[in-house]
């Protein structure tokens, strides 16, 4: 991936193997004279268009070759934009990651972006940092450790603009630490789930504290039966993995910092117990603790950054297994909060063990909002596809926030109607709760259940299950397998709050 991205103001002399030109639908070639100086002028861009050969319809590219008896640049990749217009984050993520893939084709080393022309002026720190963004993360491949091996190429960027040279160079540099995070998540959901046991996420998160300095613990099974937390010891009856609760803390000593808790679904396998789903895409089950790779590179992360706040990250980690000690179907647990849950279905673990997360956090912070990331229902999914996720709470302000972030890191949640009448849907026949209320209305439903264990404590809950896993139909900056959505989003709710309430 990207390792180095440096802002330069001087924007004709071009030491990189390949310019990036990106240029709006049917328009003029942006102040073309970094591009006329490689023998590319507005009349040959011209008569690309008028061939239709480029249209600069979105993310389409086209690359002119220069000669190699010049100087650098050899190659200029047009880049389309569409029609001119307002340019979201999530538009400036897909330019890059087309960028990255029309450069790596080439082979080339490095590349420089033509910035000048994008956008109005102050549009173009976000969509500089988008871009790098998108850039870096089109790059990434999982590779298994110690079996897969190493390949990197394209590891610089330049972006070249004539003003704001500072908050350019800021922008990039954070850009270039979201990939890395959300690269580090996408490491961890893709992940088989043989080698990232429940006991080796923990291992993982240890790791991860130690290298940020995060304050860390781990709490094991005999330490979980002391405590009563029923919910997670249910769902890990039918694995022969034992469970971790593990929980980071970033600013641990600052008690006057405002405090996030993050808590993060960390189902390292779901099967869906004796309520077993269809084998095909069960694969994709290995990922059902990328809430808990949120949770984790986010406090990573915001140390990293030096937020100033506190952050906690919440994970109960665990398998969710068949097996002849597993949990039935009509079976009923005590939940750490006290409370009684019917288990209708197995495969309904998440917010089981969430609710023993929210629990904790409970018990033991009082925090200014507590924020849940969970690959929690196919039912989102259905909803909302797999490109936006699902945001839910009990406090209107804090849900807005999260939309604000979603826009800003091109990350987006849409709001579904948590309501009385879905938190009246969760109540049990023979029980306090119930964990499953029907088909209609899933992501909803599963929701309320999370509500009921958050109270009246500020609490939103983004349920990532459509947007976790990139099929292969993803964005281009999205591989297959895990795509880490959710960090760059964290990150930026994380941020709002550090500027005042
Ligand atoms: N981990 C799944 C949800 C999921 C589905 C995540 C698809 C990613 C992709 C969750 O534990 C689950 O199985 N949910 C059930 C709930 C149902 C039994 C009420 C579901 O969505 O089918
Ligand atoms: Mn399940
Ligand atoms: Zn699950």
């Amino acid at each position: 991936m990207l390792r180095n991205v440096v802002v330069r103001s001087d924007v004709r002399r071009i030491g990189e193997d390949v310019l990036v030109v990106p240029v709006y639908k049917n328009a003029p070639l942006p102040d073309g004279s970094v591009v006329r100086l490689k023998g590319l002028g507005r009349s040959t861009y011209a008569r690309f268009l008028g061939k239709g050969t480029f249209k600069g319809d979105r993310w389409e590219t086209l690359l002119v070759t220069t000669g190699s008896d010049e100087a650098p640049p050899h190659h200029v990749l047009l880049l389309g934009l569409g029609d001119r217009g307002r340019i979201t984050a999530e538009d400036g993520v897909e330019a890059g990651g087309a960028a990255a893939k029309a450069v790596s084709k080439l082979g080339a080393r490095s590349a420089a972006l033509a910035l000048d022309g994008v956008g109005r002026e102050a549009d173009r720190i976000s969509f500089a940092h988008a871009f790098v963004k998108g850039f870096s993360l089109a790059q990434y491949r999982y590779m298994i450790p110690d079996i897969s091996a190493e390949s990197d190429s394209l590891t610089k960027l330049a972006v070249l603009s004539k003003s704001r040279k500072r908050e350019l160079t800021a922008a990039a540099q954070r850009a270039l630490l979201i990939a890395q995070y959300t690269a580090r998540a996408r490491d961890m959901v893709n992940a088989p789930a043989n080698m990232l046991t429940p006991t080796a996420l923990a291992e993982a998160a240890k790791r991860t504290a130690r290298e940020h300095g995060l304050a860390c613990r781990v709490i094991g099974p005999a330490e979980m039966r002391k405590r009563k937390m029923g919910a997670i010891l249910g769902v890990a009856r039918g694995s022969r993995e034992e469970p971790r609760f593990v929980v980071l803390e970033y600013n641990r000593r600052r008690k006057r910092l405002p405090l996030v808790c993050l808590v993060g679904k960390g189902v390292t396998f779901d099967s869906g117990g004796l309520s077993l789903k269809p084998w095909e895409r069960m694969n994709e089950m290995k990922g059902d603790m990328a809430g808990a790779a949120v949770a984790i590179n986010v406090v990573a992360a915001a140390a990293r950054l030096r937020l100033a706040l506190r952050v906690v990250a919440v994970v109960p980690a665990v398998e969710n297994m068949p097996d002849g000690a597993a949990s039935r179907p009509g079976d009923v647990i005590t939940t750490y909060a006290g409370k009684t849950v019917e288990i209708l279905s197995t495969d309904a673990e998440g917010r089981l063990v969430l609710a023993d997360g929210i629990t904790f956090v409970r018990k033991h912070y009082r925090p200014a909002v507590l924020v849940d990331f969970a690959t929690l229902t196919g039912a989102v999914m259905i909803a909302l596809g797999t490109r936006i996720a699902a945001v839910m709470g009990n406090e209107q302000s804090f849900i807005n926030r999260m939309i604000a972030a979603g826009e800003r890191a091109g990350e987006p949640v849409w709001q579904l109607p948590l309501d009385q009448r879905f938190y009246d849907s969760v109540k049990g026949d023979i029980t306090d709760y119930k964990n499953y209320s029907g088909r209609n209305g899933g992501a909803i439903t599963a929701a309320a259940l999370l509500g009921k264990f958050a109270g009246n404590d500020p609490w939103v809950h983004v349920d990532i299950a459509g947007t976790f896993w990139n099929d292969g139909t993803g964005a281009s900056y999205q591989a297959k397998g895990g795509t880490g959505f959710g960090v760059d989003l964290a990150l930026r709710f994380l941020e709002d709050i550090t500027s005042g309430t």
